[in-house]
Formats: C-alpha cells, sequence, structure tokens
C-alpha cells in the first residue's frame, strides 16, 4: 500500500491518466455553496451510507446523508431497496480494511441482480493509491471513488454517476474547511461537533496523518454556534471531535486553546460535553483548570496511552514518558474528584520485549483504567513502524493481548463496583437491545447503565439507582 501521491479527477472510464494536478493553497474556511441546480436529481432514490472506522468517519457520513437528502435522496435500511450504496472506510489496521474487500465483494452479487444500484466507496482507504488501483482492477462494479479531502464534492459526483459516468476523485492534499455543509445527524440527543480535522503527530505507526492531512482547527465562533444551535434544538450532548484536541487552535494564531474552548462551550445551556481524542502530550493543566470547573463538562477523560515503556514510547514517536504521563492524571485525578479514564494501547509494537510489554501492564495498574480499546499493532505500509523487524508469532501476540485484555478487565470491573448504591445520572438512549423492558443509557462518567423504563424516557436524562455492577454495564432502577 502506497499513500496518495497523484491527484485524480473525474472521469468517464476510471483509468489513472486522467490524472490532474491541483495546486492547493493553505486551508481557507469557506462558507459551502450547494450547487441549487442539483437539487432533485436524487428524487425518488433511496441511498444507504455504511459507515466503518471511528467518530470522524460518523461525522463525515452525516454530512455525506446531508448533501444526498439536499439532492432529493431518502435514506433507506438495507441494500436490496437502496438505489446507492456508500461505504465510508477506514484505513486504521489491516482487519479494517479487509472488512470493506468483503463488502465489496458481496455487494457485486447483489449488484448483478440490480445492476442500476450506484456503489460508491469513500474514506480513508481512497487515501492510498493503491487501494485505488486495486478497487479499479478487482471490484469494477464500483462506480463513484472519492477522499477525505473532497466530501463537498459528492452533489457533482452523483450527478456524474447518474449520467452513468464512473467517478473517481481523491486529493492527495487537504484543502479548506467548509461550514454549513448540510448534516443529517444519526442521533436526535446526542451530536458530534468537529472541531479541527487532520492530524500532525506522526506516530510511527499510524496512518491517520496521510489520509487526513495536516492539522487544521475550525475557528471558535463557528463551534460555539453550531453548539448553541445543538442546544436549542434540543440535543443534550455534544462530543468534540479531532484527532488531538488538545492541539486544537495551534494553527490558528490567535491564542485561543482547546482549554479556552471548552471554557466557553461550559457556559452554553447544554446538559453534556465530551470530546475525544486528547493526546497525552499536549494534554495540558489549563485543560485540567477547564475540566474542573465541571459544569456540563464530563468527568471522563480518554487518553490513549498506547504504551506504558518509554523505548517503545519513543519508538511510537509519541513524545512523553510514561512517566510524564502518570503525573499528568495524578494531578487531573486530584482535581477531578471521581474522574473515570479510559484508553486504548497497542501490543507487540515491533520490538516490545515481554519486560516492555509489562511494563504497559505496570501503568494499567497504576492508572487504574475503567476501560480501553486495545489493539495489536497492524502494520500500515507506508508508515515507518512498517519496516521495523517484529520477530514475535501471531500466538505471542495474541496472548499479549488477552493478557492486556484480563488486568484492563479487572479495572473495568472495579471502576463499575464503584457506583453500587449510588444515584446515577443517565441520559436515555433507548430500548437495550437484549430485552424489550430494558432501557439504556450513559453516565456521566460515560458507563453503561440497563434500567426498567419507558419510551417517554427517551432523550431524557433520569436519575438511576445502581443495583448491581458488571464488567460491561451497570443494572440500575429509576429513581422516582
Ligand atoms: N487520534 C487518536 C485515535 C487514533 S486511531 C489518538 O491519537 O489516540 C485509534 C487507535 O487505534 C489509536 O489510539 C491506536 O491505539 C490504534 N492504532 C492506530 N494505528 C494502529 C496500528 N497500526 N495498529 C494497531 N492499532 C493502531
Ligand atoms: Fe494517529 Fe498519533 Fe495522530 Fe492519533 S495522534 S491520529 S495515533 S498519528
Ligand atoms: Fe479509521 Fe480514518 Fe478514523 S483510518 S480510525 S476512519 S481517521
Amino acid at each position: 500500500m502506497k499513500m496518495l501521491k497523484k491527484e485524480y479527477g473525474i472521469c468517464n472510464k476510471p483509468s489513472l491518466n486522467s490524472a490532474r494536478k491541483r495546486i492547493l493553497n493553505d486551508s481557507k474556511i469557506i462558507k459551502f455553496e450547494f450547487p441549487e441546480k442539483l437539487i432533485g436529481i436524487g428524487n425518488g432514490k433511496n441511498y444507504l451510507v455504511k459507515t466503518y472506522g471511528c467518530q470522524g468517519n460518523l461525522a463525515d457520513s452525516e454530512k455525506i446523508s446531508g448533501l444526498l437528502e439536499k439532492l432529493g435522496f431518502t435514506p433507506c435500511e438495507s441494500e436490496a431497496t437502496a438505489d446507492l450504496v456508500i461505504f465510508n472506510t477506514c484505513a486504521i489496521r489491516e482487519n479494517a480494511e479487509n472488512r470493506i474487500y468483503g463488502e465489496l465483494g458481496r455487494i457485486k452479487k447483489i449488484k448483478k441482480v440490480k445492476p442500476d444500484m450506484i456503489i460508491g466507496i469513500c474514506g480513508c482507504m481512497m487515501q492510498e493509491e493503491s487501494t485505488i488501483t486495486m478497487i479499479q482492477k478487482k471490484y469494477p462494479h464500483v462506480d463513484l471513488i472519492f477522499g477525505t479531502h473532497n466530501i463537498t464534492k459528492l452533489p457533482e459526483y452523483i450527478e456524474h454517476t447518474l449520467n452513468n459516468r464512473k467517478v473517481i476523485d481523491v486529493l492527495s492534499v487537504e484543502g479548506d474547511i467548509y461550514e454549513d455543509v448540510p448534516v443529517i445527524r444519526d442521533h436526535p440527543y446526542k451530536a458530534w461537533v468537529n472541531i479541527m480535522y487532520g492530524c500532525d503527530e506522526f506516530c510511527t505507526y499510524c496512518i491517520v496523518p496521510y489520509t487526513r492531512g495536516r492539522e487544521r482547527s475550525r475557528m471558535p465562533e463557528d463551534i460555539i454556534k453550531e453548539v448553541k444551535e445543538l442546544a436549542e434544538n434540543g440535543y443534550k450532548e455534544v462530543t468534540l471531535l479531532g484527532q488531538n484536541v488538545n492541539a486544537y487552535g495551534k494553527d490558528l494564531g490567535i491564542n485561543y486553546g482547546f482549554a479556552d474552548l471548552l471554557t466557553d462551550l461550559n457556559k452554553i445551556k447544554i446538559d453534556r460535553i465530551r470530546f475525544t481524542t486528547s493526546h497525552p502530550r499536549d494534554f495540558d493543566d489549563a485543560t485540567i483548570d477547564a475540566m474542573a470547573l465541571g459544569g456540563n463538562i464530563m468527568p471522563h477523560l480518554h487518553l490513549p496511552v498506547q504504551s506504558g515503556n518509554d523505548e517503545v514510547l519513543k519508538r511510537m514517536n509519541r513524545k512523553y514518558t510514561s512517566g510524564e504521563y502518570i503525573e499528568k492524571m495524578k494531578k487531573l485525578k486530584e482535581r477531578v474528584l471521581g474522574i473515570s479514564i479510559t484508553t486504548d494501547i497497542i501490543v507487540a509494537f515491533p520490538g516490545e520485549t515481554e519486560e516492555q510489554f509489562q511494563d504497559t501492564i505496570k501503568l494499567v495498574k497504576e492508572i487504574e483504567y475503567e476501560g480501553a480499546y486495545t489493539f495489536i499493532y497492524s502494520p500500515r505500509e507506508g508508515t515507518p513502524a512498517a519496516k521495523y523487524p517484529n520477530p514475535l508469532t501471531e500466538e505471542e501476540k495474541k496472548q499479549r493481548l488477552l493478557t492486556l485484555n484480563e488486568v484492563i478487565n479487572e479495572y473495568t470491573n472495579k471502576g463499575h463496583k464503584r457506583f453500587e448504591n449510588e444515584i446515577v445520572e443517565v441520559l436515555v438512549d433507548g430500548k437495550s437491545k437484549s430485552s424489550e423492558e430494558m432501557y439504556t443509557g450513559y453516565t456521566k462518567h460515560n458507563m453503561l447503565v440497563n434500567f426498567e423504563g419507558t419510551d417517554d424516557l427517551i432523550g431524557t436524562i433520569v436519575k438511576v439507582k445502581v443495583l448491581k455492577s458488571f464488567t460491561w454495564h451497570l443494572l440500575g432502577e429509576i429513581v422516582k
């Protein structure tokens, strides 16, 4: 897999010869103008967007839905009734990519029966040149390919595909930030709000800086306006999104950072503000101060540590030591009493010794994480770590993941147990998947609670007494 170096343009036939060069200026912030003449071209047609990967992709898919519905398309639940299916892909690990190839193989059969169905694919995988080449070769039933930097061009792309022209348009360089892109949000009470795009960190294992481009922050006033509007429209919870939210504002040159943004958003009458993802190096005292104000800033921090060993952290280019990380979390726990801390950890990073892995276990015990996403390192071609030798066998890698998960579960359990017999506030999401009578929602500390409820509670915040705790959830009853 190679990172995208060339640019693709719209073409009648998918041919690499149609590549055209673009010269992009520094990113500007531009008000999005919808091409009005295209309104209605999707009338009478159904669409389905299938999203993989992180919240950034979920937020992008909500914009894709917004653009499609403005064209006249109607959402539908299944490929069988869809006239347009778009896969929004993720490239973070090999298994994420393999899933997409499986999906493309599967949908080929549906297209045989429904030849007019348009198949589109976008997202992080499309920023890899070899992926585009492979899709053209192996999956010729794909009609539309676009990348992460040009979602706002979707109306034009759809016009082309409806006229039986294939479209491949992927930009290798990030472009401008568009404000006021139409959006159809998946959830009526919880919203994603991008505060920045891209990532400048270049952790040696990670593909994101290549697929999402350089860090670009939105203007504070645009974010504040969006959150105010969400609050006015009945939204209860907003999650601020960025690959490294603590770097927010650095590129704006206006001496306004993430802590300032949190402090300003805390003044808005909305129940809950969350944010993801923080980076330990940039997570600073000012952010701790802003979190300590409480208010609508939730007592939960997701702070990926990746490893507990300094040598490994250095080779990952994480730019902090385990000691510095622990110090920051100590300070945070002192300032935000009872805060819940969760993390991401990669095991079997190239060259990780058993001793170094044990340092990660030690750190997990020290921080007492109340949840973690854990991964076996997956080489991403084009990233520096892909060239590092990794002598571990698959069995050894899996064993490390198992060992780590056991320790994490112990602390997740402990974290949940501390709420037994306590009264917690729950934003009710809806019916639980496991049982008809049970309802489900999240606490301020981002813990899942199941309880008996009624439909009218959905979207409200209720008080629940926790009766019992489990590894993955709490069980409670509503306090009248
Ligand atoms: N920007 C966020 C999230 C990045 S992706 C952050 O910096 O934390 C989410 C997680 O995927 C990362 O935290 C990391 O733990 C994991 N990840 C990224 N690249 C990976 C790779 N090549 N192999 C395995 N896990 C990876
Ligand atoms: Fe990837 Fe590191 Fe950026 Fe997170 S901070 S997106 S892990 S490069
Ligand atoms: Fe995946 Fe792209 Fe997000 S690689 S994790 S969808 S930024």
